[in-house]
């Protein structure tokens, strides 16, 4: 089991915008990605981001109402908030599983409210807010497959404005 631990700042929301759409060079159908953070840390910024990097011209707003919106684009992204459910079990009435082992790239917001119900390897992007305009971005992998995400995407964000990395890379 990998964990890694890398720590990402963004001085902005269009940076971190930037910084979800480089994810989208480096996901593959099948990929897991829990968002954690407070309301209001860039949760659905980062998926933005990711949803425009992967060609989607539709909006993309937080699914806060509706759970669970299906993008398609060069790829299929399964975009969740699971804000308002309560219960576990409710994940079935959305076909979480289902759509999590399809061939889709899967972005879930508040996805640490049920942890016991998430695959084993994903990769965990934990934003907290530091001021108005910057975030501190944490990022772990539970996994192989998330770990090599994690690090390609960290890869992928040297030179983009207003981003910087640091700390520890992996410990496999
Ligand atoms: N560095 C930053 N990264 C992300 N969002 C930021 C940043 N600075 C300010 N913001 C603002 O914070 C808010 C984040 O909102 P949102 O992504 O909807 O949060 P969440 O989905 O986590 O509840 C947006 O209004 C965005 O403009
Ligand atoms: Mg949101």
């Amino acid at each position: 089991m990998s964990k890694v631990c890398a720590g990402i700042e963004t001085v902005s929301a269009e940076a971190t915008r930037a910084a979800g759409k480089a994810l989208a060079g480096v996901v593959r159908e099948g990929d897991v990605i829990v968002l954690t953070g407070d309301l209001g840390a860039g949760k659905t910024v980062i998926a933005k981001g990711l949803a425009d990097g992967l060609g989607i011209v539709a909006p993309v707003t937080s699914p806060t109402f509706n759970i669970l919106l299906v993008h398609q684009g060069t790829k299929t992204l399964a975009h969740f908030d699971l804000y308002r459910l309560e219960k576990a079990v409710q994940l079935e009435d959305i076909d979480f599983w289902g759509t999590i082992e399809s061939d889709t790239v899967s972005v879930i917001e508040w996805g640490d409210r049920f942890p016991e119900a998430l695959p084993q390897d994903v990769l965990t992007v934990r934003l907290v807010i530091t001021d108005d305009e910057s975030r501190h971005i944490e990022v772990s992998a539970s996994g192989p497959r998330s770990a090599q995400l994690a690090e390609e995407w960290l890869d992928a964000l040297a030179g983009l404005e207003g981003v910087t990395t640091h700390g520890e890379r992996w410990q496999r």
